[in-house]
């Protein structure tokens, strides 16, 4: 599916390894290797900003890609040479966004919908639940997540992230009893990873629960199967991980939540009007009003993008990163005990440091944010061992 949606809009984004290959066949260069480097010439020619910048800040943001630029302004030149006539195929194009996204997570495109952002997602999946639930929240998570459970009324508990936090998590599930446990999949300001198996784990373990997480710092990391993970609903902003820019996110649900929520909206007349007579219920609630082509066909320019660098090449490349960057911070005795000590960390790294050093690595031209407790530092796949050189020199000339 994503194959032919790849040749359909994707020229422009063919990886030219064949041709790099073919101008160096005679060196000692593994073939392995070979892939990584010309990989990366085409990661520094799409993206400008790494050739002036050590871009350590997808966590706060993704970076756009020129070709995906390209792409922008042809969308809005077709706007504005068209006119109305620009829209007359928007249904199937969002259509095919949706198919697309839900091909790259293993999701069903039928229980997928296009939001502008991750707290609007959240918030409508919580106003089509009935008042009664009781969530499972965690202390510092992303604020969209907790305040949009509390703002709302709903009875919640707050369990600390600490060494022990999946122990805790089942501990509590069984005193506590929520309906809900909704948290980040990875936690926006340390960089701590839920593991796939211990979601899994406390579906088996809890299946009347409901588990709904927020994949805007984990999705487009990566692979994941959402039909096959324990999660009843994945909800994500695109902009960061996934590099489709500002305006665009995501929902997927289980079947069984679907059928779930909005119940009492199943009593309600539903608009009569032609054009919206092949919305179903939960598309009126998630997707009211015309959406962006502009934004989600962003987001699926890079859901193509990312499918033809390949999700494992994306894994790979970030997971050898992370495990240097750890050591190497962790030596440094700049990470907390709980992140030191955690097996499979995400590649998002609070740094133990102060602002005057954040002060040293932004005139250094290092993309990081600093945040009360530390500085925030993360590494994508465009990202490259000499990036993280480069940040543990400042950092080591400047403590
Ligand atoms: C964990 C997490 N979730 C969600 C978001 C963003 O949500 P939204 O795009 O709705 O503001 C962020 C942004 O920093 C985040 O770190």
């Amino acid at each position: 599916m994503l194959a032919g949606l790849l040749s359909k809009y994707l020229p422009v984004f063919k990886v030219d390894i064949a041709c790099f290959y073919h101008s160096i066949t005679e060196t000692e260069i593994s073939k392995e290797n070979l892939k990584k480097i010309s990989l990366r010439m085409t990661f520094t020619n799409q993206f400008p900003i790494l050739k002036t910048c050590t871009y350590l800040n997808t966590a706060y943001s993704g970076i756009l890609s020129e070709p995906l630029l390209n792409w922008r302004r042809t969308h809005d030149l077709n706007f504005f040479e068209h006119g109305s006539a620009f829209r007359l195929h928007q249904a199937e194009f969002l259509q095919e966004v949706k198919v697309a996204l839900a091909s790259f997570f293993k999701a069903e495109a039928a229980r997928t919908f296009l939001v502008p952002n991750f707290s609007f997602g959240f918030n409508t999946f919580l106003g089509g639940l009935n008042a009664s639930h009781r969530f499972l929240l965690l202390q510092e998570d992303y604020p969209s997540v907790n305040f949009a459970v509390t703002g709302r009324g709903f009875a919640n508990e707050c369990l600390p992230v600490d060494a022990h936090l999946e122990e805790n998590i089942l501990a509590k599930i069984k005193v506590f009893k929520p309906t809900v446990f909704a948290f980040s999949l990875v936690q926006y300001i340390n960089g701590i990873k839920f593991d796939a198996v211990f979601l899994k784990k406390i579906k088996e373990q809890f299946p009347d629960l409901l588990i709904v997480a927020d994949g805007t710092q984990f999705c487009g990391t990566e692979r994941f199967d959402f039909e096959q993970s324990g999660l009843d609903v994945l909800i994500a902003s695109g902009y960061k991980w996934m590099l489709g820019g500002y305006g665009n996110g995501f929902v997927f649900l289980k079947e069984e939540v679907a059928s779930r929520l909005y119940q009492s909206g199943q009593q309600i007349a539903h608009p009569k009007e032609p054009f919206l007579k092949d919305k179903s219920l939960l598309s009126l609630y998630f997707e009211p009003g015309h959406q962006d082509t502009l934004a989600f066909g962003s987001l699926l320019q890079s859901v193509l993008m990312l499918e033809n660098i390949g999700q494992d090449v994306i894994e790979s490349t970030i997971k050898e990163l992370t495990d240097q960057a750890k050591k190497a911070f962790t030596e440094r005795g700049l990470l907390h005990p709980v992140v030191a000590e955690r097996q499979n960390h995400s590649s998002i790294f609070s740094l133990n440091l102060p602002e005057k050093i954040y002060r040293k690595l932004t005139e250094a031209g290092i993309g990081c944010t600093f945040r009360g407790a530390g500085i925030r530092v993360s590494f994508h796949f465009y990202n490259t061992a000499q990036n993280l050189a480069h940040l543990l020199k400042v950092i080591d000339q400047n403590r």
